[in-house]
């Protein structure tokens, strides 16, 4: 590993969705300062509510003291529009995944982050390469993918394009050992590794279930139980997100040569245009009550 030739203080985060909020959940409990930013008052409160769940969970489990609670909430700067990032070392995108949309903001992120910081994407599926073109300085633009629940999941893929500095790549894995995270550092294909390798199986899921060949809790049982998974896919896709997996195969689809296994199942699509996006909203393959477990219906 080279030297690290910054020092990795001060983050900023954009997006505060599912990914974005527990990603700020990380950084600041380890110690570093967070600027985590929003496109609207609303949007910033819904992140704050997200940050504040997750964390009183964590007090009322006894695995986070008050007073601990209450540091990581106080190393958290909630700020409406980026150019509060005017300070950062080290700033993470983490909105929908839409290439139009990040190329704007990694524009706008170049003008008002300092020259030395590094501009990372939590992209799962676009090319990174494509949005660190749309900056000045595409040698400091990285892709930084954490997996849902970010406060859990134990991996980060580090993704260099093929102008990513090696100092930069360098910095990003000392960062990543610093939140207590493993990295696998890969180049700039669809879906890297473990999206490239899961979604394929995510998708299956839906059409057997789709085409009625069993049910959703059999699916699920035989991947958990028959297969030692944490969950079984249907309930894995609830907490994704339906619309995130219906837009991660939708790239993967058009970027990986189109082929059939992440050409997305038609109930997919059928459920995201009924709001139907999982746990975020209450309801998916299953019917959740707040925050909590599902129920049957
Ligand atoms: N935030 C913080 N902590 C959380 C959490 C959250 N959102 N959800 C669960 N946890 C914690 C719980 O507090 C608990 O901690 P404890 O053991 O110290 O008490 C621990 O995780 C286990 O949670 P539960 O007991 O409630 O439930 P489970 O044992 O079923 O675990 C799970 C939940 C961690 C989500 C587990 O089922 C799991 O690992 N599922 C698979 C998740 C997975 O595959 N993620 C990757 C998805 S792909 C992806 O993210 C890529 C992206 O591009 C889409």
């Amino acid at each position: 590993m080279g030297t690290v030739a910054r020092e990795i203080n001060t983050v900023g985060v954009v997006g505060l969705g599912t990914m974005g909020a527990g990603i700020v959940e990380v950084f600041a409990r380890n110690g570093l300062n967070v600027v985590a930013v929003e496109i609207s008052e609303g949007a910033l409160e819904r992140g704050r509510a997200n940050l504040t769940g997750s964390t009183d969970r964590a007090v009322a489990k006894g695995k986070l003291s008050e007073q601990d609670r209450d540091a990581l909430h106080s190393r958290v700067d909630f700020q409406v529009g980026l150019a509060a990032l005017h300070s950062v070392d080290f700033v993470i995108e983490a909105v929908p995944e839409h290439l139009d949309l990040k190329q704007a903001i990694f524009a706008e992120l170049d003008k008002v982050c300092p020259p030395h910081a590094i501009l990372a994407t939590n992209t799962s599926s676009l090319s990174v390469t494509e949005i660190s073109v749309a900056t000045h300085r595409p040698n400091q633009v990285i892709g930084v993918h954490f997996f849902n629940p970010a406060p859990v999941m134990k991996l980060v893929e580090i993704i260099r394009t093929v102008v990513t500095a090696p100092e930069v790549v360098a910095d990003v894995e000392a960062l990543i050992a610093r939140l207590g995270k493993t990295d696998v550092t890969i180049s700039d294909r669809a879906g890297f590794i473990a999206n490239a390798l899961l979604f394929g199986y995510l998708n299956h899921a839906v059409t057997m279930f789709e085409n009625h060949y069993a049910t959703r809790e059999d699916i699920d049982a035989a991947m958990k139980l028959g297969c030692g998974l944490p969950m079984g896919p249907l309930a894995l896709m609830d907490l994704i997100g339906l619309d995130t997996a219906y837009e991660i195969l939708d790239t993967m689809y058009r970027r990986g040569g189109r082929d059939r296994r992440h050409a997305p199942a038609p109930l997919l699509k059928q459920m995201v245009t009924a709001g139907l996006l999982g746990r975020k909203s209450g309801r998916g393959f299953y019917t959740y009550e707040k925050q909590g477990s599902p129920v049957v219906v």
